[in-house]
């Protein structure tokens, strides 16, 4: 009904409409009407009300409805077939179940709002509504699943050529996959792997991009640490950023399956900011320092501590 009410506010036109007409022309009670008006208030739709002439829409906010994110996509396969979700626990655990249940390849699950969105290391990942994008994308690669793990680095490369194209020309990625702006974090990527010993079941790429926060607007834990696209003074239409993720994602997965990892490899390495640097790497309880000097050819980070080069396979960075 909902849909039908917004429906009927944009055949208005901008117009005012009242209550008693809504309600008669689509055979429902004014109190009903009240209650989904102001759910789409709370999503970010903005409307007038005169006690004396109803209401009228003056402001649709930019959702990712499959219609929206259609009219703007580019790609072959990738995100045709969507998903879409006002409200989700996290996309990534539906896209596993779809692809459970047979999926293709190049579909995604879209939603306004993560209520338990996860990250890396079973982190939390913070996802209000309408303020990001959090997609995952099921992918059925033909490699073998020892060369699953560098489709994150693969994602990173993607996701960072999007943003920069989009007015943040300064975004690069720290190993392994998250994209840095000024110093901050701006995406988030959790790459999870359903395999046997022979074959890639699929792969769930789960991608978490702030656009629409301000810096007080993140819960204070990573207020510091954490930024948007708004918070760096830029805007960006989401559904035009997320199509040109999944050009980009499509891209580079065409790179890999057609000539290899080494060409994504040095793609990740020219849209670095870990290389080069002096890095802390923490393995749970240890940690030390040392100069990021190189990724080998399995995307492992490898450190040099002076005595010795330490190869990184899993853990947190920072610079
Ligand atoms: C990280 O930074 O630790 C990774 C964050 C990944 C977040 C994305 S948002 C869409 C998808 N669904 C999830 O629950 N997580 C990923």
């Amino acid at each position: 009904m909902r849909n039908e009410i917004l429906e009927y506010f944009r055949k208005a036109n901008g117009q005012f409409v009242s209550g008693e007409q809504i309600s008669k022309d689509l055979n429902v009670s004014r109190t009903a009407i009240w209650k989904h008006i102001k759910i789409l208030k709370s999503r970010g739709y903005i409307f007038e009300s005169s006690t004396r002439k109803g209401y009228r829409l003056i402001y649709e906010p930019d959702l990712l409805t499959p219609l929206e994110i259609e009219s703007v996509l580019h790609t072959k396969n990738f995100g045709r077939h969507i998903v879409y979700m006002e409200s989700t626990a996290s996309t990534n655990e539906v896209a596993k179940e779809l692809a459970r249940k047979g999926a293709e390849e190049g579909s995604i699950v879209v939603a306004e709002e993560q209520r338990s969105g996860r990250g890396r290391l079973q982190r939390g990942f913070y996802s209000p509504f309408a303020k990001g994008i959090w997609f995952s994308l099921i992918l059925r690669p033909d490699f073998f699943p020892m060369e699953a793990s560098k489709s994150t680095l693969l994602a990173a490369v993607g996701v960072c050529r999007a943003v920069r194209s989009l007015g943040l020309p300064n975004a690069a990625i720290k190993w392994p996959n998250d994209i840095m702006v000024n110093g901050r974090k701006l995406v988030g990527i959790l790459t999870e792997l359903s395999a046997s010993m022979e074959k890639i079941d699929y792969i769930i790429m789960g991608i978490g991009i702030n656009t629409g926060m301000e810096r007080a607007d993140f819960p204070e834990a990573f207020r510091e640490g954490a930024t948007s696209f708004r918070a760096e003074g830029v805007h960006v239409s989401r559904k035009t950023l997320l199509a040109a993720v999944l050009s980009e994602l499509e891209k580079e997965y065409a790179v890999a399956e057609t000539e290899g990892f080494a060409r994504v490899l040095d793609n990740w390495r020219n849209l670095s900011c870990t290389l080069g640097q002096s890095v802390r790497v923490v393995l749970g309880t240890n940690s030390y320092t040392g100069k990021a000097v190189d990724i080998d050819k399995d995307g492992c980070l490898l450190v040099d501590t002076g005595n010795e080069v330490n190869r990184v396979i899993a853990g947190d960075v920072s610079i």
